[in-house]
C-alpha cells in the first residue's frame, strides 16, 4: 500500500489514527512550542505528549495557534503513574484537557503499569472513553502478562499499546499478541534517542535508498504496520522524519533490520515490568 503522511490506520474502536507522530519528550517551554508549530506546518497532524512530560500547555498552545481544525488533529496525552486509581485517573485527565485547552483527546494511555491499581485504573479508563473525553484509551509499556491480566478484569480492550521498538529491539512476540487482539502497537523512542544511527548496517541500507539512518528506521516501523512518533525540536530534522513515503525497504533490507535484534532498551526505569529483568519480551 502506498503510505503518506495522512495514512491513517484504524483502531479497534473504529477511530483512524495517523501511522506517523510527532514526539514531544524532554523539551519543554519555547522550544516545544516552536517544534510543535514547525511539525503541524511540515504537514503532521499527530501529537504525542504526556502529563509528565510538563509541556500540555506548550502543546495545546501550538496547536491552538496553528490554526488546524481540532477535528484534523489526533492528540495523545498519558497518564502518569502517581494519578492511578479510579478518581485520581478522572481527575488527571480534566487536568491534561485543561493543560491542553481541549475538549476532548484522541488517545488517553495509562504510561507505565501499576500493578496493584490497574483494574481501578483502567475502569476510569473506560469512563473516560464513555464520557467521550477521550476518543480511544490504551496503554503503554505493556507485556503481554499484563494485557492478559488487563482482559480478565475488563471487556474493553486497549486501543494501543506504546512501547519501545526498533530494529535493535524488534519484540516480535509482542507485535503478533497485538495484532491478533487488534491492539495497535505504537513505536516510542523510533530512532533509538539518537544512539544507533551511526550503526553501520543502517549506514549501507539509507544509502542504498539515498535517505538517512532515521528514515530507515522510522520506515521499518511503518512496514510493519507499526505507528511511530519521533521526535525532534530541529527543523530540518522534523521535516526529514515527516519525508519517508518517496522510498520503501524490499523485502531484504526488511530481514536484514529484523536481524538486527539485541534486545537493548533505551529506556528502563526502577519501576519497568519485571519481565523485562528477565528478558522476557
Ligand atoms: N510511553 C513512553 O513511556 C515513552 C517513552 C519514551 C518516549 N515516548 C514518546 O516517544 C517519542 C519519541 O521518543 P524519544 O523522544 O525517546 O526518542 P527518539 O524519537 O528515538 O529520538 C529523539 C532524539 O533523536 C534526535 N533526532 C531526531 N530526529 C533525528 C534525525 N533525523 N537525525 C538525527 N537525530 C535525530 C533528537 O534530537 P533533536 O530533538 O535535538 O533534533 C532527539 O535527541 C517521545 O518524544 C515521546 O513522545 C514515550
Amino acid at each position: 500500500m502506498k503510505l503518506d503522511i495522512n495514512t491513517t490506520t484504524e483502531l479497534n474502536n473504529g477511530v483512524a489514527i495517523p501511522l506517523l507522530g510527532f514526539g514531544t519528550f524532554a523539551a519543554t517551554g519555547s522550544e516545544i512550542y516552536r517544534a510543535v508549530r514547525e511539525a503541524l506546518d511540515a504537514g503532521y497532524v499527530h501529537i504525542d505528549t504526556a502529563y509528565i512530560y510538563g509541556n500540555e500547555k506548550e502543546v495545546g498552545a501550538a496547536i491552538k495557534d496553528s490554526g488546524l481544525p481540532r477535528e484534523a488533529l489526533f492528540i495523545t496525552t498519558k497518564l502518569w503513574r502517581e494519578d492511578q486509581g479510579y478518581d485520581t485517573a478522572l481527575k488527571a485527565v480534566h487536568t491534561s484537557l485543561r493543560n491542553l485547552d481541549l475538549d476532548y483527546l484522541d488517545l488517553y494511555l495509562i504510561h507505565w503499569p501499576v500493578e496493584d491499581k490497574m483494574t481501578d485504573t483502567w475502569k476510569a479508563m473506560e469512563t473516560i472513553a464513555s464520557m467521550g473525553l477521550s476518543r480511544a484509551v490504551g496503554v503503554s509499556n505493556f507485556t503481554i502478562r499484563l494485557i492478559e491480566a488487563l482482559a480478565q478484569t475488563s471487556a474493553l480492550v486497549p486501543a494501543v499499546n506504546q512501547v519501545e521498538f526498533t530494529p535493535f529491539l524488534f519484540q516480535k512476540e509482542l507485535l503478533e499478541f497485538c495484532r491478533l487482539r487488534e491492539i495497535q502497537l505504537e513505536a516510542y523512542s523510533p530512532l533509538t534517542r539518537g544512539r544507533k544511527l551511526d550503526d553501520d548496517r543502517l549506514v549501507v541500507i539509507a544509502k542504498k535508498h539515498g535517505k538517512t539512518t532515521a528514515q530507515v528506521l522510522l520506515r521499518w516501523n511503518l512496514q510493519h504496520g507499526v505507528v511511530t512518533i519521533p521526535k525532534s525540536v530541529t527543523p530540518h530534522r522534523i521535516h526529514e522524519n515527516a519525508d519517508l513515503f518517496s522510498f520503501e525497504l524490499d523485502a531484504d533490507d526488511m530481514s536484514q533490520l529484523n536481524a538486527m535484534n539485541e534486545n537493548t532498551r533505551m529506556i528502563h526505569p526502577e519501576w519497568a515490568p519485571r519481565e523485562w529483568r528477565e528478558s522476557d519480551l
